[in-house]
């Protein structure tokens, strides 16, 4: 039986070091720039979008050497993801106090320096994934993955998704658009997550048009599960504010649906998931196992 909790804390490891390595150091002309950056790089987060990265590549290739070309491309999705949870608690967005078990970006280091601390680390990803001293990959591999994660990152992606979101605040809204704005909101860079590890191993179009379904099956399943959390959790266990979503009157699975249906569609979802990977072999586990992981999570 995989274990993918022992996958997930080694994994998780190897990213953080590349984190850390990786990241402008602390100190110099920047310092408080820097400093607001790594805080809300390095407070906790599961990692689940670099994992998934590195996951994808090694389905398709066993290439040991595989891992350490990815991992700048693993840490640039993380960046783009810190961004976006740092621009997503300011007062201006979902006002949240609380994210990764600590004080959200804002409340330690102001307004001004968390829009900035996001602008940086978005813009530092993509010194990370054009920067060729960074990824061991070939130049075309490294460029459709750059554009395929700006796609994903932005308005016809995330930043889209958050508009949208913003947009639905206090208002009824149709089960498509729901869908639309958490397929594009959260599900985008997750399906861009899996792919781009899949690109960097040299996948055929079958395998990648494989991995994109799967990634987008499991990119919604994800924030429908963050948005049952959101209701059956509490802030201790999520490190962030539980029952933020009803005070701000959002749109979500479990407001639609229910918590019994919304939870069923998740391990729908989630088997949906693995069933598209049938034709792929044993390599492809730990991806099997992460599509379970992201339903049953408790956090
Ligand atoms: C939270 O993402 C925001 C969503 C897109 C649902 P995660 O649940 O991956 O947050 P961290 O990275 O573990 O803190
Ligand atoms: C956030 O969705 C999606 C992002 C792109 C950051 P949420 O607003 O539900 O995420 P949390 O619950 O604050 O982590
Ligand atoms: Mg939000
Ligand atoms: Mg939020
Ligand atoms: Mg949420």
């Amino acid at each position: 039986m995989f274990d993918i909790q022992h996958y997930l804390a080694g994994k998780r490891k190897r990213v953080e070091d590349a984190l850390d390595t990786l990241m402008l150091s602390a100190g110099g002309d920047f310092a408080d720039h820097v400093a607001a950056m790594r805080y809300s790089l390095f407070i906790g987060g599961k990692r689940v979008r670099p994992i998934l990265c590195l996951a994808a590549g090694a389905c398709i290739s066993p290439d040991p050497a595989l891992e350490e070309s990815l991992l700048p491309v693993a840490c640039a999705l993380e960046c783009i993801h810190t961004y976006s949870l740092i621009h997503d608690d300011l007062p201006a967005m979902d006002d949240d106090d609380l994210r990764r078990g600590h004080p959200t970006n804002h409340k330690k280091f102001g307004e001004a320096e968390a829009i900035l601390a996001g602008d940086g680390l978005l813009t530092f990803a993509f010194d990370l994934l054009s920067d060729p001293r960074f990824t061991g990959l070939a130049d075309s591999a490294r460029l459709q993955i750059t554009h395929t994660i700006a796609r994903a990152a932005g308005s016809l992606g995330m930043v889209g998704g958050q508009a949208l979101d913003m947009d639905g605040e206090g208002r009824e809204m149709s089960f498509k658009e729901l869908k639309t704005i958490h397929s594009s909101k959260t599900g985008a860079l997750i399906t861009a997550s899996v792919l781009s590890g899949a690109i960097g191993a040299g996948g055929t179009p079958a395998q990648l048009d494989a991995l994109q379904t799967y990634g987008d099956t499991i990119g919604l399943a994800f924030q429908i599960v963050d948005d049952l959390l959101d209701v059956t959790s509490t802030t201790e266990e999520l490190g962030k504010t539980a029952g933020s979503d009803a005070e701000h009157d959002k749109a979500t699975y479990p407001a639609f649906f229910g918590v019994e249906k919304t939870r069923k569609m998740a391990e729908q979802a989630s088997q949906a998931a693995i069933e598209v990977l049938s034709s792929f072999p044993d390599s492809a586990d730990p991806l099997r196992a992460l599509s379970r992981y992201i339903v049953e999570r408790t956090k």
